[in-house]
Order: structure tokens, then sequence, then C-alpha cells
């Protein structure tokens, strides 16, 4: 079986190329990524030790994906992932995540292709997930114990990046429609893990990581600018592992939309975030306190995996202090990444 991961130099994307090439047998992982995200380089490396070769090509440019090889599935992993993008970078975010998929989805008809694709947690509407927490009357977040599942409403605005990923959603539906072909639609919440090289808009989890290991400032933004936002946290390892059942089970559970988190168990105030890292890595940082929230922020959000556990008797199984380690590891051993966190 060929395999392409698109985004396959990203953090989710090399880690699930690595982890195929590893766990399928007979499968050869190929990556396509045009190594624009800082650190991509680096993770192009790993792949390079073990033989996954990457195509080298904007995913805008159809006309080179066109002569790539022929594969028999994708894993849409690439994406200019920061939801603030929709402010400063709004071409980028349209082209690279909507065109992108629009792309591979034309190569998934030519070779006759399933798909996995990666969407988001924030394809729900970000009014509706702000009154969840209004409703519960309580500032600090963390008390709810609300999960979201894959029927919560998405039709209000969720940020250029949300509505890339929803359309995303719907072509893949268009494009398949009246095909045998086969596809998975997974909206993750957070995942984190080694190889993120996370910023204050994207990969909070690293970050705090680093930037208490390496004694160095941080802010908390939004909400009062106090920490209370609360994320459920995925494990890299967990997302890999349930991306090999799909694709396993693939004839059999198909054409579905999962929501896929860390759940209540791993779900984490910024606050909270920073006591961990404290206890860590036995440094003690400085905030500040940006009282101004993004339009786009949300003070809360945790998955719902019922629908996935129903499915494939599957739930993730490690937790945030597992995460925490395994980051703070990879830190600690790979001085040269130190650059990329400051
Ligand atoms: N990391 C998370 O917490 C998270 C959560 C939910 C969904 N997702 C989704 O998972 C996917 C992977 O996210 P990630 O965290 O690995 O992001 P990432 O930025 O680490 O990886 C994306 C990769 O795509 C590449 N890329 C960007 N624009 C490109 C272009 N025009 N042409 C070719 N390559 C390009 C980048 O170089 C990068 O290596 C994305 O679709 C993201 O939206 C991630």
């Amino acid at each position: 079986m060929k395999i392409l991961i698109t985004g396959g130099c990203g953090f989710v994307g090399s880690n699930i190329a690595i982890y195929l090439q590893k766990n399928l047998k007979k499968v050869q992982v190929y990556s396509l990524d045009n190594l624009s995200r800082n650190g991509s380089s680096l993770n192009k490396k790993r792949l390079d030790k073990i033989n996954i070769k990457n195509f080298n090509i904007n995913i805008e440019n159809f006309k080179k994906i066109k002569f790539l090889p022929k594969f028999d599935l994708i894993i849409d992993c690439c994406a200019e992932p920061a939801i603030e993008a929709s402010k400063y970078d709004a071409d980028r975010v349209f082209n690279t995540n909507l065109l992108g998929t629009f792309n591979i989805l034309k190569k998934c008809l030519e070779d006759k292709a399933n798909i996995i694709f990666l969407s988001s947690s924030r394809v729900y509407a970000i009014q509706k997930l702000r009154d969840l927490v209004k409703k519960t009357n309580i500032i600090k977040p963390l008390k709810i114990k609300y999960k979201i599942n894959e029927n919560f409403t998405t039709s209000s605005a969720s940020s250029l990046y949300g509505f890339t990923k929803l359309a995303s959603e719907k072509l893949i539906k268009e494009m398949f429609y009246k095909t045998n072909l086969k596809f998975i639609i997974n909206r993750f919440g957070v995942i984190a893990g080694p190889w993120q090289f996370g910023k204050q808009d994207q990969g909070f989890v690293p970050l705090w990581v680093a930037r208490h290991l390496f004694k160095k400032k941080l802010s908390y933004i939004g909400f009062g600018g106090k920490g209370h936002q609360v994320r459920d946290v995925l494990h890299i390892r967990d997302a890999c592992e349930i991306i090999l059942i799909q694709i396993k089970k693939i004839n059999k559970i198909n054409n579905e939309t999962f929501n896929i988190g860390g759940e209540i168990n791993n779900s984490i105030s910024l606050n909270d975030l920073t006591i961990k890292c404290e206890k860590l890595t036995k440094h003690k940082i400085k905030f500040k306190s940006v009282s101004k929230t993004s339009i786009f922020d949300i003070p809360y959000y945790v998955s719902d995996n019922n629908k996935l556990k129903k499915f494939y008797k599957w739930k993730p199984s490690r937790n945030i202090d597992k995460i925490l380690k395994d980051i703070y590891n990879w830190l600690s051993k790979n001085n040269t990444i130190r650059n990329y966190f400051l």
C-alpha cells in the first residue's frame, strides 16, 4: 500500500508518517510538504532516516501534484493550522487549507485513493462555545464538565480557519459522492507531543514546557488575561494509534465524522498547565497578562469521544502528565531545538 501524508513534515504528519511506516506491513509512506513551517526541516530529517521521501511541493500547485506517483490512501495533514492566521494571513489560510484540500481530492479521484482528513474542533461556532461558559455563570471555565460532540452547531462564524476546515469536509463529501471512495473526517481538539514546534497561537503545550525549561517569559492572553482558558489535550501517540486503527478498518467504518480529543480527564487550564510545568522543570517564570480577547478565542473546549469509542472500541490512554513528560524529555535531549521556542 502507498500512503501519501500531506504536511508530512509537520508535527502531526511526521509523527503519523513514522508510526505508520513502522507499524503497517507492506506499506510505503510518502510526504508532501513545502517546509514552510518553522521546524519542519528538522522533521524531514527524521523521515529521511527511515527512507520516507518528501515531495517539496506547494499543495496549491495541482500541476505538480498531478504527476506524483499513484497512492492508495492520502492522509491530509497539511494546513496553516494557527487560527490567528485567519487575521494576518487570510490568503494563505484559504489557499493552503481549502484549495489544498481541493487539489488533494482531485488526486484521490485520479488515483482512486481513500482519504483521512484532519479537521479541527474549531469548525464549531465560536459564539455558541462562548455561551457555554456564560450560561454556567462560573468565571473559571475549568468548573464546567461539558463535552462537545459532532452535533454541536457549526452554523455561525468559526474563523476563516474553521471555515476552511468545514468547507473541506463538505468538499470531500461532494467530490466523493457516487464514487466507491472512502473518507474519514477527524475533528481533533488540541494534539500535543514531541516534535511540535509550538507558538503562542498554535501548539501552546510544548511552548509552555519549553519556556519554563529555558526560563523565558509567557503571556496569558484574553478573557481577562488570567489563564483560565481550558482545552483537552491528546497525546500525539494516541492520535497515531487511532489513525492506524482507522486505516485497518476503513472498509468497514467509513464516510463518518468523529470528534477526537483528550476529554475531561485530559483537560487543563493554562494556570494549571503552568503549575505542572513549574513542578516538571523546577523553574518559575514571569507571565504578562493581556486582558484583550481575540475575536477567535474560546474560553473552553473539551471533546466528546463517545461516537469514536462506539465505532472503534478505543479511547486515548496517555494522560496530561505523560504528555508533558514526553515533551520535556524531547526538549532536554535536543539542545538545538531550544532556539525554536525563544
Ligand atoms: N496540532 C493540533 O493541535 C491540531 C488540532 C486539530 C487539527 N489539527 C490539524 O492537523 C493538521 C496538522 O497540524 P500540525 O499541528 O501538524 O501543523 P504543522 O504546521 O506542524 O504541519 C503542517 C505542515 O504543512 C506544511 N505546509 C503548510 N503549508 C503548505 C503548503 N502550502 N504546501 C505544502 N506544505 C505546506 C508545513 O510546512 C507543515 O510542515 C492540520 O490540518 C491541522 O489543522 C492540528
